[in-house]
């Protein structure tokens, strides 16, 4: 469990816009941010997100909540997940039990990678040195990277014993088996996670026999392979800068092209690109250009990336190597200056697939083109989208109409946009009392369960009541989807909620419903002859009007006092 006080400041500190931005592009309109849903199909933006109450809404599809459920929505993560999410976006701790047991392992990582890199400089790394060189990677490399070098010989074990982690949290860590250590003759590639802590590694046989060629740690719960890119902690600010990144598949690559100047550069570890890697680049840069090896394999990998990166909304160059080179062995052939030449001459996807797949035969042709298509269909920037859109057509000299519809026809089935239904009086208040839960101890006094009568609105409030804390993100779990919906709009449409708008709109809506109510009971009190009930319904009216004048009267004092609300916060 997560600290309630923790949560809280997480949420305080978190900028909505800041987190959603970077799935969505978001365009300032007054006071809102607005986009296109990336939770149904549309083309006109009906995504609104508002910085001041920290919550989205779709008026389109309906969906919204605050970060915490846009997290929950999109990377499909649970509740503490995107809690830490959140926290590790904004630079704070969060100490859970699971926390202790991932700061356990952090530990154990770097450790080892303290032992691999001291090995690296000393007598029993020679080897390790060695194989650096005859690579041609700069010694200087092995600070920024952290390189290391596991002995033939073992040793992580003792070291570990010495610094009093035992052979249980190492096996936790991925670094040994059940009996022996994983990375023996191997040179050691620290793996980071964005802030720079050690994940796991990857380790490259110095011995061109040893099987497999290249060994990483097993999955950890700090560890996932398909969700981190190597190299991505030393150059993101680099990527931040230039807006653009270039894609290798090898930690070799990597590493030869990196120093000789280009600082941009990540690779996957080890896998094909995955969907989250596509995400987590696309957090970084706006462009992407592959440089995967020239053979068949390469190209059918830069095939496969294209179309996560496209989903993932950036802009993919290809970079084609001659058949039989990699980055590494390419720029230690040919130099700095050729790979730039290279560079220069990407081609973007269109051509680059154009050119990879062969269409000697019409219906391979077909194939090709749909492929593309489909591609293109995907395109996040319109301007983009329908220049490609353009171009295709050109290229393959079909009307731009028929490439539509096949775009269409194979488009995803959007959600239709919802009615946008009337919101009720006591839907609007509750939503009031939401948006500004802060004052909720208002509602407690002067509003009752019995004065909602929908049931779902009465449940809700009951349920507050109960509660000494309420988060937007906890909705779902209160109410139905429906009702769920109509107060989020109301939220976003709505004023932020003072303590006076809060106190003014109770104060109306126990006039008019309330008395409305107590009034209607009493003419049929009166026509039944029930005496009894039309008293009760009297002073019923009369209670009411009563604290009509004291809502009036708590709300006159406070503003005699404007400065009242600020001496309490000192
Ligand atoms: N890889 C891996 N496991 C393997 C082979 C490869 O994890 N058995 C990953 C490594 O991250 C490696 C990348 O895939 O860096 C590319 O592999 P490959 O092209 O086969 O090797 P190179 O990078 O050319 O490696 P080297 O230059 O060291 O031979
Ligand atoms: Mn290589």
């Amino acid at each position: 469990m997560i600290e309630q006080d923790k949560i809280e400041e997480i949420k305080r500190q978190t900028d909505i816009v800041d987190v959603i931005g970077k799935y969505v592009q978001l365009r300032k309109m007054g006071k809102n941010y607005r986009g296109l849903c990336p939770f149904h199909t549309e083309k006109n933006p009906s995504f609104y997100v508002n910085p001041e109450k920290g919550i989205y809404y779709c008026f389109g599809c309906m969906k919204g909540g605050n970060a915490i459920n846009f997290l929950m929505e999109y990377e499909k993560l649970d509740f503490p997940d995107a809690i830490k999410r959140l926290a590790n976006n904004i630079g704070i701790e969060i100490d859970t039990t699971k926390g202790l047991r991932y700061k356990e392992l952090y530990e154990a990582n770097d450790l080892a990678c303290q032992f691999y890199a001291q090995c690296i400089v000393s007598e029993v790394g020679r080897r390790g040195r060695e194989y650096l060189n005859r690579r041609k990677i700069n010694l200087d490399r092995l600070k920024e990277f952290r390189l290391g070098y596991a002995p033939v010989s073992g040793g992580l074990v003792q070291f570990m014993r010495q610094k009093g982690v035992n052979f249980a949290r190492l096996q936790q860590a991925g670094l040994v088996t059940s009996n022996r250590e994983l990375f023996r003759d191997r040179l050691i590639f620290p793996i980071f996670s964005l802030s720079g802590r050690v994940i796991g590694f990857g380790g490259r046989g110095i011995d061109d026999n040893i099987h497999p060629k290249y060994l990483n740690s097993p999955e950890t719960p700090i560890f996932k392979k398909g969700e981190g890119l190597y190299g991505l902690y030393q150059s993101k600010e680099h990527l931040r800068a230039k807006g653009d990144v270039l894609l290798v598949e090898g930690y070799f690559d990597l590493l030869s092209v990196y120093q000789h100047g280009f600082a941009n550069m990540c690779a996957p570890l080890g896998t094909s690109l995955t969907e989250h890697q596509a995400l987590l680049l696309s957090r970084f840069t706006r462009r992407v250009t592959i440089l995967f090896d020239g053979d068949l394999s390469g190209i059918k990998a830069a095939l496969r990336a294209i179309g996560l990166l496209i989903d993932a909304g950036v802009d993919v160059y290809v970079a084609l190597l001659p058949e039989n080179s990699d980055p590494d062995t390419f720029i230690n052939t040919n130099g700095p200056q050729a790979l730039e030449q290279l560079l220069e001459e990407a081609s973007d996807f269109f051509h680059f697939y154009r050119g990879a797949v062969k269409a000697d035969t019409v219906n391979k042709e077909v194939v090709l083109i749909k492929d593309l298509i489909q591609i293109i269909g995907r395109i996040k920037d319109p301007i983009r989208y329908d220049r490609y859109l353009k171009h295709a057509a050109h290229v393959f000299n079909i009307p731009v109409e028929t490439i539509k519809r096949e775009i269409d026809q194979n488009a995803p089935v959007p959600t239709p946009p919802v009615q946008t239904t009337k919101v009720s009086r006591e839907e609007k208040l509750m939503a009031m009392i939401l948006s500004g839960y802060e004052h909720f101890s208002l509602a407690k006094k002067y509003l009752t369960p019995e004065d909602f009568v929908d049931e779902g609105v009465k449940r809700l409030f009951n349920k507050l009541l109960k509660e000494d804390s309420f988060d937007i993100a906890e909705l779902s779990g209160m109410v139905d989807e429906g009702l769920r919906g109509k107060l989020l709009s109301a939220i976003m449409r709505g004023e932020p909620v003072s303590k006076e708008s809060l106190l003014d709109a109770i104060k109306n809506y126990r006039g008019q419903v309330s008395k409305k109510r107590i009034i209607k009971k009493k003419s049929e009190a009166v026509r039944r002859g029930d005496d009894i009930t039309r008293q009760e319904c009297d002073r019923a009216l009369l209670a009411l009007e009563r604290e009509q004048l004291n809502i009036s009267i708590e709300k006159a004092a406070e503003d005699e006092q404007p400065n009242g609300a600020k001496r309490e916060a000192n």
